[in-house]
């Protein structure tokens, strides 16, 4: 059955009027002079689908209340910052015990044993070092295999996001690594930095690494950030061979897969890599990244150290590694990110995958669904893509902004970007079933 354009715009016309006017308070804190650029602390946020920000006055678990008293279910969670809810116990204990006996020193605190003792045990990297964000991670990253590796490029797939890493925001046009046409301020070209070739496209990739200036592959085992696009059988194998083959540096960044289970993709699946990187949800949403590297890239780093003078370095930041983050951390990796916890996640995923898929089918929508352990997404096209081209490809904006705004006037708060879902582990059992029904009676009113 086909969406009718006509009803869609309407529809988005209805519910936009419906979310003006049952959100006063929020309208109004939105357009005040608040001494905030576009009233908002970080301009992304004015990039919602909703006429003006929803300002939220609470969120616990996966339940989020607005400032006009709307309590909605989170299926957002933060884009994966709040995957394990909102104020995971163990976490908020943890980080009230640290606050009460310090907060940040730049020196190690007593919970450095056990954190690492829990990370090594976790994703399996031997060494690690601890960031503010996953963009630090990947920056840091990025710049230790550049000095260990003499080589100045790195390769990215199309499609990918690694946070705020100058040269990881590339796209690949008619073959060409270009900057994306949304970056402010670019001062160099990055196709001097870095190789954009297409996920699961091994052929690009082995003719990019034969070049021999690589210095390391970044990549999610799936894109998510172009929609979720999985690897096809046998990529990821193929991409460790071709790596190690050139002594080009794997670096894997779990930032978002950490949904896919309690060691992220790389540990589910038993992936091989040299460098791995974790932020956002890793200790439970206090600000941290992770990265962790092999023996390996330990000598290397040691190696380039001991032939460059002291001083600044380019990799660090004054709060990393604070008392705060480790206490977060430790309370997140024992206490709170759990099998149990990713096991709940996981059946609340697939109840809503399976939902989803009925509900696709009984209104004959030639759509798809895929999921990533505790993430899953819609996508329209009957047949789920391999590459950001063929993602891209299914982009309907205006479908995506209709259905977040009804979903949202209905109890559910989807990501902003292509409608990701995220089950949290404190999820009903009764929400898939309520998801549903939302987006089915949202179906009715738009085909
Ligand atoms: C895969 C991946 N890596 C890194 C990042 C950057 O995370 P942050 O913005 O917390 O630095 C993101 C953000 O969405 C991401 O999706």
């Amino acid at each position: 059955m086909p969406i009718v354009r006509e009803k869609l715009r309407s529809f988005k016309a209805r519910e936009s009027a419906a979310y003006q006017k049952s959100r006063p308070r929020s309208a109004a804190r939105g357009s005040r002079e608040n001494g905030f650029f576009g009233g908002v602390p970080q301009h992304w946020m004015l990039d919602w689908p909703m006429p003006f920000p929803l300002v939220i006055e609470h969120a616990s678990g996966t339940s989020l209340t607005d400032l006009d008293g709307h309590v909605l279910i989170d299926l957002c969670l933060g884009d994966t910052g709040a995957m394990f809810g909102h104020n995971p116990e163990p976490v908020a204990k943890a980080v009230h015990a640290q606050a009460m006996r310090g907060l940040t020193s730049m020196l190690p605190s007593a919970d450095v044993e056990e954190v690492g003792e829990l990370l090594q045990a976790r994703f399996g990297m031997p060494f690690w070092q601890i960031t503010l964000t996953a963009s630090d991670a990947n920056r840091f990253a990025l710049r230790a295999a550049r000095a260990i590796t003499n080589r100045p490029r790195i390769l990215v797939f199309d499609g990918c996001y690694h946070g705020a890493v100058d040269e990881t925001a590339v796209n690949l046009e008619d073959g060409l690594t270009v900057a994306k046409p949304s970056l402010w301020g670019q001062a160099y070209d990055l196709a001097e930095t870095t190789v954009c070739v297409p996920f699961n496209d091994v052929e690009a990739l082995t003719h990019a690494l034969a070049q021999g200036d690589i210095a390391c592959v970044i990549m999610e085992p799936a894109l998510t950030n172009c929609g979720i696009v999985a690897p096809s059988p046998g990529f990821l194998t193929e991409v460790r061979r071709l790596t190690q083959a050139n002594a080009t540096l794997l670096l894997i960044d779990e930032t978002h897969t950490l949904s896919t289970g309690p060691g992220g993709w790389t540990r589910t699946y038993g992936l091989e890599t040299d460098i791995w990187v974790a932020g956002k949800a890793v200790a439970g949403g206090i600000p941290t990244g992770v990265w962790g590297f092999t023996k390996e890239v330990k000598r290397g780093i040691e190696r380039v150290r001991g032939e460059l003078p002291p001083g600044h370095s380019g990799v660090g930041t004054t709060l990393s590694g604070s008392a705060l983050q480790m206490a977060a951390l430790r309370a997140c990796l024992q206490d709170v990110m759990t099998e149990t916890n990713y096991a709940a996640m996981i059946a609340g995923a697939i109840a809503l995958e399976d939902g989803i898929t009925a509900t696709i089918a009984s209104k004959g929508l030639p759509w798809s669904v895929v999921r990533l352990g505790a993430r899953l997404e819609t996508v329209f096209a009957p047949k789920l893509p391999i590459n950001a081209e063929q993602m891209r490809a299914s982009f309907d904006h205006e479908l995506e902004a209709a259905l977040h705004l009804g979903l949202l006037n209905r109890g559910f708060l989807v990501t902003p970007f292509h409608n990701m879902l995220l089950a949290g582990p404190s999820l009903s059992r009764e929400a898939p079933a309520a998801y549903v029904a939302a987006l089915n009676s949202i179906l009715n009113e738009i085909l």
